[in-house]
């Protein structure tokens, strides 16, 4: 469906950390007036796009069928992936939920406010839209002060999903909005950088078994806590099939324990594609030293996985606006938030290399016993 132009309005949240997006249209707002405009908007079936502690999130009513719609198109996102219901506080929550289960108490009580996602059985009532026709939901206390505002200004859940065209990497800054749904969306609350810099983790307890459906900043290893024997393996989940957090250059993953090899490696393929006539890019951890020809983002260190998370969207985008061809990286330690890295690493990717252990003093690096594995394709998500 196609959408008519609009007029995006950026309001800047003032005292925010926010550096600024340099499009010269932004207004200044404190931000209660910010929050008090975009919940105007949002009754009146506006498209708003907002901070939440993970990414930005683009926000719907979903008493209108219409605004959703239209969530659908802009986003040009498949309508069989479901969307996140954010809500104020776990009451809320639970009101959205028939069979609300005991082990979502005990979570909401530990990480809510917080990047948790939980799947319920669906109250009756809840549109088809929101749901992809599931008879589950997807629900979401956000811990950022400007969404938990906007909530309790609304006084109602908000359906919204990430604030990016479908199969782009998540918006961590207003300036990626902008860059994905200016013209498409009425307001975006600019409130600086999101901290966590990737996803909520979702969490599948509508099954007799809990299932992780997606890892993020809420670790495996904090929810084993609650649930033993939760497990990360991949699972069909409703937009499965569907490529996502995908920077237009191609990703190019090297996984591998030895740093040295995994340097080496990277070295050899941004070598071999510069004598293909490509420009490649690299998006390394600081570790990996500053060495490179090439343009380069350090995005974070493996030291410290947290800045990892925070630092990959923005690292992948910036490289895009340098022009590169091909992004090359490397994989990190999956656990802890590193799985949610780990994982998102590998939807992006076009192509992943696994060098097998070599001698390090070979001097020949590991090309002779690389495996490079070419991923299928599949649509846009
Ligand atoms: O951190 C986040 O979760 C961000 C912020 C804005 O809250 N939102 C976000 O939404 O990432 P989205 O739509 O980009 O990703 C939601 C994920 C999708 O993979 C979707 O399939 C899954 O949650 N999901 C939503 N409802 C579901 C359901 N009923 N059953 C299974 N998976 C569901
Ligand atoms: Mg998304």
């Amino acid at each position: 469906m196609a959408s008519e132009a609009v007029a995006t309005r950026v309001v800047q949240v003032v005292a925010a950390d926010a550096a600024g997006i340099g499009t010269g249209v932004a207004v200044r707002m404190r931000a209660a007036a910010a929050v008090a405009a975009a919940a105007d908007l949002l009754a009146a079936g506006g498209l708003v796009a907002f901070p939440t502690e993970t990414v930005y999130g683009l926000g719907a009513l979903p008493s209108r069928p219409a605004t959703l719609a239209r969530l659908f198109a802009v986003k040009g996102r498949p309508a069989d992936n479901p969307l996140i219901m954010h809500v104020a506080d776990t009451a809320a929550a639970r009101r959205l939920t028939a069979g609300w289960h005991p082990l979502a108490d005990r979570l909401a009580a530990h990480f809510w406010p917080g990047p948790l996602t939980m799947i319920l059985p669906a109250a009756p009532g809840i549109p088809a839209a929101v749901t992809a026709g599931l008879s589950t939901v997807g629900v979401r206390v956000p811990a950022h002060p400007i969404a938990l505002a906007l909530l309790q200004a609304l006084g109602e859940p908000l359906a919204a999903p990430s604030a990016n065209r479908s199969g782009r990497p998540s918006p961590t800054t207003a300036a990626h909005v902008l860059a994905d749904l200016a013209g498409l969306v009425d307001l975006i609350i600019d409130g600086g950088p999101t901290p966590v810099g990737v996803e909520s983790t979702v969490l599948d307890l509508s099954t007799p078994a809990p299932v992780l459906l997606r890892p993020g900043a809420v670790t495996l290893e904090q929810l084993c806590q609650f649930i033993p024997g939760l497990s990360a393996a991949a699972t069909p989940s409703p937009a499965v099939g569907y490529r996502h957090y995908r920077p237009a250059a191609s990703l190019v993953l090297v996984l591998g324990e030895d740093t040295v090899v995994v340097h080496n490696m990277l070295k050899e393929l941004a070598a071999a594609a510069r004598a293909d006539g490509k420009r490649p890019g690299l998006l390394l951890a600081a570790e990996f030293g500053d060495d490179w020809p090439e343009p380069r983002v350090v995005w974070g260190s493996l030291a410290n996985p947290d800045t990892l998370a925070a630092g990959l969207y923005v690292g992948l985008r910036q490289l895009d606006e340098a022009g590169v061809d091909l992004i090359l990286t490397h994989g990190v330690e999956p656990i802890g938030i590193g799985l949610a890295v780990q994982n998102r690493l590998l939807q992006a990717a076009e192509r992943v290399y696994r060098p097998r252990f070599s001698k390090r003093n070979d001097g020949a690096g590991s090309a002779a016993a690389r495996v490079p594995h070419r991923r299928k394709g599949g649509s846009m998500g």
